[in-house]
């Protein structure tokens, strides 16, 4: 196994290589604007960690970890637009730097784009990975669909939450990793429980996205805090909150989720003593240790080293503790 930081600066040297067309300027340039302003980088390495742990040539998984990355990038794009989002990794998001036809036009671009990588791959390992990327893409904009349809349903259950952010998000962080495991040559069982861990990290992953929305730190998070608030989106707080409160109180809080003030900044705070005082926020974060855990119970059943399971336990850990 190499360090994070190696996985990471291998991976943004082979992002330079592989992604450099530059004109016409408006369609290349905000794909740049956006692969180039950061992000944690999560996705990719974690298909380069997979390989590594079942195959010990992570650079094989280059092109994979990049069409995973290249399409959380173009998801972001369209995300943002869909969101009415104003900030991303700290910067103007791209429609709002460019304009909403030119987000559109990027983000097909670079779907397009992540399809293409997988022809490094030859016959028998392009169709594994493009039929498991299909498949997820598919549902990740399934996910998107509940995701903005909720944002107007009166009552949404946990269940039909967790469905939504298990399609929007946890399929991609699970499918990077099987990636990995397909480039690597796993066996089929070892594929689908590393598929399982990546899928219940993921969900602890969005969980969190969810509880930082709200409860981030505004200097460091690099998004809006309360844009979750502001688009009325059912979060694990909001239902965790309504599933709490006196049936006057609800009726208050479903009011402040129906309505878009010009200016949310007494929406928020009010929301948000709310998300408090019900104890929401600390059932959140007993949430996304639960499926953290679950996640770990997933690596007993694959047949690797202690060590690298710790590895895999040590960034489930980290993403737990994160701002941002
Ligand atoms: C943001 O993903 C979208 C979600 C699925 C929550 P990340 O939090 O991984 O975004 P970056 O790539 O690090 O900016
Ligand atoms: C995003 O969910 C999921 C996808 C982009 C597919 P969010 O809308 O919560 O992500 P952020 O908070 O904007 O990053
Ligand atoms: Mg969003
Ligand atoms: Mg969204
Ligand atoms: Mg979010």
């Amino acid at each position: 196994m190499q360090t994070l930081d190696h996985y990471r600066e291998v991976f943004l040297g082979h992002l330079k290589s592989r992604i450099n067309a530059t004109e016409p300027k408006n369609l290349y340039e905000p794909m740049h604007y956006i692969l180039g302003i950061g992000g944690k980088r999560l996705r990719p390495l974690l298909t380069l960690m997979t390989a590594d742990i079942f195959g010990n040539r992570y650079e094989d998984a280059l092109d994979a970890a990049l069409a995973v990355e290249v399409f959380h990038n173009f998801s972001l794009v369209h995300d943002d637009i869909m969101d009415d989002a104003p900030l991303r990794r700290g910067r103007q998001t791209v429609h709002e730097k460019w304009d909403l036809n030119t987000g559109i036009l990027s983000g097909d671009a670079m779907l397009i784009i992540a399809y293409q990588l997988f022809e490094y791959y030859e016959p028998a390992k392009f169709q594994k990975l493009a039929k498991l990327f299909s498949k997820t893409a598919i549902e990740v904009c399934e996910g998107q669909q509940y995701d903005v349809d909720f944002e107007t349903r009166d009552t949404v259950s946990l269940d039909e939450y967790l469905k939504m952010i298990t399609y929007k998000t946890a399929v991609l962080v699970a499918a990077a990793m099987k990636m990995g495991a397909i480039v690597a040559d796993a066996s089929c069982d070892e594929a689908d429980a590393i598929y399982d861990f990546g899928l219940n990290l993921g969900i602890a992953f969005q969980l969190q996205d969810d509880y930082l929305d709200a409860f981030g730190d505004p200097a460091t998070f690099g998004k809006q805090v309360g844009g979750d608030i502001i688009e009325n989106k059912k979060t694990y707080l909001y239902l965790k909150t309504m599933a709490s409160l006196s049936a006057d109180e609800q009726v208050q809080l479903q009011h402040l989720f129906a309505i878009k003030p010009v200016d949310p900044t007494d929406k928020i705070e009010e929301v948000k003593a709310y998300f408090i005082s019900s104890g929401a926020d600390g059932a959140t974060q007993e949430a996304i240790e639960m499926y953290t855990n679950k996640a770990f119970d997933a690596l007993e059943k694959i047949n690797i080293s202690e060590d690298k399971k710790s590895f895999l336990r040590a960034f489930g850990n980290t993403l737990m503790k994160r701002t941002v």
